[in-house]
């Protein structure tokens, strides 16, 4: 992943080395944020809340909040060049505040386990979708008989157990291997290759005859049927998708050289993630209704319709393989990104070697992540607030955690250091860097504040 040679003259290097180039940063950031976020989860939250009004909130909250936040999260990291936690306790401390700042860093190490404790699980789906592409399963079937298919494999816990292991395996295979560079290349490949197969099942998109439908639940806003719960899970996949308000990112650019221009990087980052997401919905919601499936149905979606669709167009068993292999590459990038707060912080802290801490970090993980692979089958009939141990871990990290510590991030960046710091991280102190500022100062923080009261009815 990153090369020993450090180029930044004589100020602060990162223990760990630094990206050999632009290129890789943008390449890691961008791997992490293409993810099961963009083409499993954007479609079943938005499907979940209404369409419309919840994807141009999304969006808003995307450019308003998710930009300036994934902004001062690089910057933090490359100020501090050390893991999130210790990074926060140094800055607060040299930018005259406290060291308690440390514990943004805690909350981010714990939401990426959290996270990939069930996001694994659902690779672990993905996985078991290659094979089942390759073997032809969905080859002519009906919506039905897709739908039970998927039905019974995630009703089995051994074979959910069992993809979920290898999909952790994987994770820390690379991670303790420290081999990060060629997953992270083919990034370069993966990214392009998704758009145009995306592209691709658009044009199958449009030859249902269901496209317009599929686009006016997408883009026509019903604001009567928006409340603030809706609004809260937009802002939470903003922070998912993009992969901020945990740390990842901030981990990424303490490997970043100084003359790398951040908002540029950011700009590209956000730019893809968001045009997969939209393709992605763009493709699923006409399928939804030309099959007379329903938008609302919840974490299955994706594995409903696509397969069906693969299953009705001729060479459709090769289509689906690529899709979902690239599918799993997506996942594995984005895993990666996960881990990174919590490795960094034990290789750092705990003074344990990248392959130890990979092999502790990762499982842990897998035992948390038995709850969530279980919640499909004999814990099924778990549920508390928000349905089931997946269901809720989901809730909580994405729009409790990560609003949270994307808050506290921006205001961090955004008050408590002097604008000296900010400037030169950024690079300037004209026009873009003042837009930053006011998001950052202002608009990001009453923002995510007035989404996060209004959810729970605090005003
Ligand atoms: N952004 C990833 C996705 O959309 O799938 C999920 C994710 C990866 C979140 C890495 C956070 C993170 F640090």
């Amino acid at each position: 992943m990153l090369s020993n040679q450090t180029n930044d003259g004589g100020k602060r290097t990162s223990l760990h080395g630094h990206w050999s180039s632009r290129m890789a940063f943008i390449l890691a950031v961008t791997g992490s944020a293409v993810g099961l976020g963009n083409i499993w989860k954007f479609p079943y939250i938005a499907g979940q809340n209404g369409g419309g009004a919840f994807v141009l909130v999304y969006l808003l909250c995307v450019v308003l909040i998710g930009m300036p936040v994934m902004m001062s999260e690089i910057l933090i990291g490359r100020r501090g060049r050390r893991n999130p936690v210790a990074t926060m306790q140094l800055l607060g401390k040299e930018e005259g505040s406290t060291g308690a700042w440390k514990w943004v860093g805690v909350i981010g190490v714990l939401a990426g386990i959290l996270i990939l404790s069930y996001y694994s699980v659902v690779a672990g789906w993905v996985l078991t979708y290659v094979v089942k592409s390759v073997t032809g399963t969905f080859t002519g079937q009906s919506a039905e008989v897709v739908s039970a298919v998927f039905n019974q494999f995630t009703g089995s816990w051994k074979s959910v157990v069992a993809a979920h292991t290898i999909f952790m395996a994987l994770t820390v295979f690379v991670v303790a291997r420290g081999v990060e560079r060629g997953l992270e290349q083919a990034v370069r490949f993966m990214v392009p290759a998704l758009l145009l197969l995306m592209l691709a099942l658009l044009g199958y998109a449009i030859s249902t005859g269901h496209f317009m439908e599929g686009v006016a639940f997408m883009f026509t806003p019903d604001w009567g049927k928006l409340g603030w719960n809706s609004v809260l899970a937009a802002l939470g996949q903003a922070f998912f998708t993009l992969s901020i308000g945990m740390g990842a990112v901030m981990a990424y650019g303490a490997y970043l050289p100084e003359e790398t221009s951040i908002t540029g990087a950011s700009a590209a980052v956000v730019v893809a993630d968001t045009s997969i997401a939209i393709l992605a919905g763009l493709v699923i919601f006409p399928l939804v209704f030309a099959n007379n499936l329903s938008p609302a149905e919840g974490p299955g979606l994706v594995f409903h319709t696509l397969p069906l669709a693969f299953g009705q167009m001729s060479g459709g068993v090769l289509f689906s393989t690529v899709f979902f292999v690239l599918l799993s590459f997506a996942a594995w990038t984005s895993a990666l990104g996960l881990v990174e707060p919590a490795v960094a912080w034990l290789v750092e802290h705990f003074h344990k070697t990248r392959a130890q801490a990979a092999v502790i970090i990762g499982t842990l993980i897998w035992f948390i992540g038995l709850g969530s692979a279980l919640s499909f089958n004999v814990l099924g009939d778990v549920r508390f607030l928000n349905g089931t141990i997946f269901d809720n871990v989901d809730y909580v990290t994405s729009n409790v955690m990560l609003p949270v510590g994307g808050l506290l991030i921006v205001v961090f960046a955004g008050w408590i250091m002097c604008r000296n710091s900010t400037a030169e991280e950024l690079g300037s102190a004209g026009t873009l860097y003042r837009i930053w500022r006011v998001l950052a100062r202002y608009l990001a923080p009453i923002g995510i504040l007035m989404v996060l009261g209004k959810a729970v009815g605090l005003f």
